[in-house]
């Protein structure tokens, strides 16, 4: 078994390869001055089981190009089955049409990397589960919720804790946080406008006098949590605390988180955002690369990935 690293996230494929004492292959990832990339691997990987690593994260067109090159460089140089693990998978909330005549690019991307030659993918917390039903290779799904409940248990002590969905599609991922902390579950019906702005309708369960945790997959704008936590607040939360997975965190969300009513917002490293959020001081970054690691030893050895979720 070998790892291979894209250029997206080099310190968590960094972290995945120490976890498995394996060291990352030899290659080369080059632009050529028209921004074309040129992949070359620099060893020899005939007849080995390959995982590569990389985010779709931004810049997503590049991070993804880079990834359908490196499989089908991988395809090319005779590696025995190629596991794409893939800990962002970006263009998923595009995954049916809200509207007509627009595209689904999850389902163009699950094609692009299918097509590429991958065999397998591994993810964390996919936008929704059906994406991996637009794949007709296996999908391991994982999920960040046991790392933010040991987090939760650590650290918010007080009682009255609630975990909070911040839209209805996001039920399932608190519900599930909540389970594991024993905790109840109220629901944001949240409103998209337009693209890239939300609004808080109303908020479904008593979150008064408690401690509201959010939960949820990506963080991009910060809009979604940074109006539910404000709508928590003015209907009596005592403190909210936010878990998300993908911290995107695109144009000014980190301003806007370090302004908001978030106590502390807890994402993943599955997007390299470290010098991002490092002067927030309300922004922590947990690894998801033990996780990532373990799911990988797993699938070469042919053991149960499910169970690492019991
Ligand atoms: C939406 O369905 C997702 O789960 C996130 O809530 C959304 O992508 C967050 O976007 P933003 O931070 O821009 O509001």
């Amino acid at each position: 078994m070998k790892l291979l690293t894209g250029n997206s996230n080099k310190n968590l494929s960094q972290k995945i390869s120490k976890f498995l004492k394996n060291r990352l292959v030899n290659s080369s990832i080059r632009k050529f001055s028209d921004g074309e990339i040129y992949i070359e691997i620099n060893e020899n990987i005939r007849g080995n089981s390959i995982f590569i690593i990389q985010s779709v994260s931004s810049p997503a067109n590049d991070n993804l190009m880079e990834l359908l090159l490196c499989i089908d460089a991988l395809k090319r140089s005779s590696a025995k089955n190629i596991t794409a693990v893939i800990p962002y998978f970006g263009y998923a909330r595009q995954d049916r049409k809200v509207v007509p005549r627009t595209s689904i690019s999850a389902k163009l991307v699950s094609n692009l990397i299918t097509k590429a030659g991958a065999d397998r993918i591994v993810t964390v917390d996919l936008h929704s589960g059906q994406i991996q039903g637009f794949f007709d290779i296996p999908v391991d799904n994982l999920f960040a919720t046991p790392i933010f409940a040991r987090h939760a248990r650590k650290k918010i002590k007080k009682k009255n804790v609630i975990c909070v969905a911040p839209d209805v599609g996001g039920t399932a991922r608190a519900r599930a946080l909540g389970k594991m902390l024993n905790v109840g579950l109220a629901i944001v019906d949240k409103r998209r406008p337009s693209p890239g702005k939300s609004e808080v309708m109303n908020i479904i369960g008593n979150v008064k006098g408690k401690v509201c945790l959010i939960v949820d997959d990506i963080i991009d704008s910060g809009g979604t949590i940074v109006n539910a936590a404000k709508a928590l607040v003015e209907r009596g939360a005592q403190e909210v605390h936010v878990y998300v997975t993908h911290g995107v965190l695109s144009g000014d969300a980190v301003e806007k988180i370090k302004k908001s009513k978030i106590k502390n917002l807890v994402i993943t490293d599955t997007i390299d955002n470290v010098n991002k959020v490092k002067k927030a001081k309300n922004i922590e970054v947990l690894t998801i690369s033990n996780l990532v690691g373990e799911a990988i030893k797993r699938i070469s050895n042919s053991t149960s990935v499910s169970d690492l979720f019991k």
